[in-house]
């Protein structure tokens, strides 16, 4: 009760302070007793596991940092985005202008990413992305108080098209989702592919997130390539793999993907999974203490398997942390903040990684091939592979 009355009169008094044109509303905010942390992700829908997985992942990185940001308190905010980008705007702004949230930890979709770009943009509040992977959002978009701790849509594909090559597959079909994730996951996989020698005999999509594929592989098995390299994630996924599976082309014409084809969905797929090859800055069997330790204290916590979206939302708590601790809590001193997350080097289950100069991981990207529901490391198609940061000018 004291505490709260403190808070209250000690507001009172900033705000009487912002009403006479003293202080900033912004600087208001920065001064409550608690760090106000929101979540924006899909919590339903075919995105609905990912969601939850970074929240997981969030909360397990920063408990285990005493629970506390810069030894402030947390108090957290939760909006379902449904995956729906013409609601992103709407979304953010409820975080932003209603909850008045110090930090807004979202999304996965890449098309309501772009509403919660503008938002942070507009506003000035820091955003941390723990996936949407929308290249804008640190290329010609980025900004100083977003940072992304996940990828950029077409990191991963940008090592696929040569593995798949050398492998001996040399024409092959693109198949995915119709929007900027699998636009953008096709723009790395086109010119990874085309330079290791390989022909894209065609280009295959879908509205987001149709799962009536059957159109689509009869297409597939009458066009007869060498391999299909996509992009899917979450209940789709585990329904293409199904699927594809079922019309009969597993075995016949290999299929590659995006590492995202198999996160997550392993129970959900089952053998239909088996020996579907993909690159991805994260794999469950990545034999170092770090990932163990990680492994095992997620499984234990919350009776589930970690995948990568768990990794990226961890990375995203381990973040925050740093920034804070470097602050020692006072998250308006925004110059020290990104300053100190601009030169974070994240020791994370994937490996360690540090953010490039328009704030996306510097990463290595693992080749992995799914064996008895496991995504399992069979090597590394890409070092420290840096998004190319295009447009990007930190204003
Ligand atoms: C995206 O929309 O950026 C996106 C969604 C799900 C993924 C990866 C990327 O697994």
């Amino acid at each position: 009760m004291t505490t709260r009355r403190l808070v209250l009169s000690r507001s009172a008094a900033i705000v009487g302070a912002a009403s006479t044109g003293l202080l900033l509303p912004e600087i208001v905010r920065a001064q409550s007793a608690k760090v106000r942390v929101g979540f924006m992700l899909p919590y339903t829908g075919t995105f609905a596991q990912l969601g939850v997985a970074i929240e997981n992942g969030v909360r397990m990185a920063i408990a285990e940092q005493g629970g506390k940001l810069g030894g402030r308190d947390i108090e957290w905010f939760k909006v379902d985005d449904e995956s729906e980008p013409s609601k992103g705007v709407e979304n953010a702004s409820k975080l932003v202008q209603r909850d008045k949230v110090d930090v807004l930890i979202g999304t996965v979709h890449s098309g309501v990413q772009m509403g919660i770009q503008k938002v942070a943009r507009d506003s000035g509040v820091l955003n941390l992305i723990p996936n949407a992977g929308v290249h804008a959002a640190t290329r010609a978009l980025c900004a100083p108080n977003v940072f992304r701790t996940s990828f950029s849509n077409s990191q991963p594909t940008l090592a696929l098209g040569e593995a798949m090559v050398k492998r001996g597959h040399k024409k092959a079909v693109w198949i995915t989702w119709k929007y900027a994730a699998g636009d953008e996951a096709f723009e790395g996989f086109k010119e990874s592919y085309t330079k290791a020698g390989g022909t894209i005999v065609k280009e295959l999509g879908l509205p987001f997130p149709n799962v009536e594929f059957q159109a689509l592989l009869t297409e597939i098995a009458s066009l007869k390539p060498d391999a299909v390299a996509c992009f899917f994630a979450g209940g789709g996924a585990a329904k293409f793999i199904r699927d594809y599976a079922a019309a009969g082309l597993k075995g016949k014409i290999p299929l590659y993907g995006s590492g995202f084809l198999t996160e997550g969905v392993l129970d959900a797929a089952g053998p239909a999974a088996d020996g579907i090859i993909t690159t991805m800055h994260y794999s469950d069997s990545l034999d170092t203490p770090r990932n163990k330790q990680f492994r095992t204290a997620y499984a234990t916590q919350f009776k589930m398997q970690p995948d990568v979206y768990s990794v990226q939302g961890y990375d995203t708590g381990l973040l925050l942390a740093q920034g804070a601790a470097a602050v020692k809590g006072d998250l308006s001193n925004k110059a020290a903040l990104y300053k100190a997350m601009e030169g974070a080097v994240i020791d994370s289950p994937r490996g360690k990684w540090s953010m490039s100069k328009s704030h996306n991981p510097v990463q290595d990207i693992y080749l992995r091939e799914v064996k008895n529901r496991e995504n399992v490391v069979i090597g590394t198609a890409a070092k420290a592979l840096a998004d190319s940061g295009a447009g990007c000018k930190m204003g």
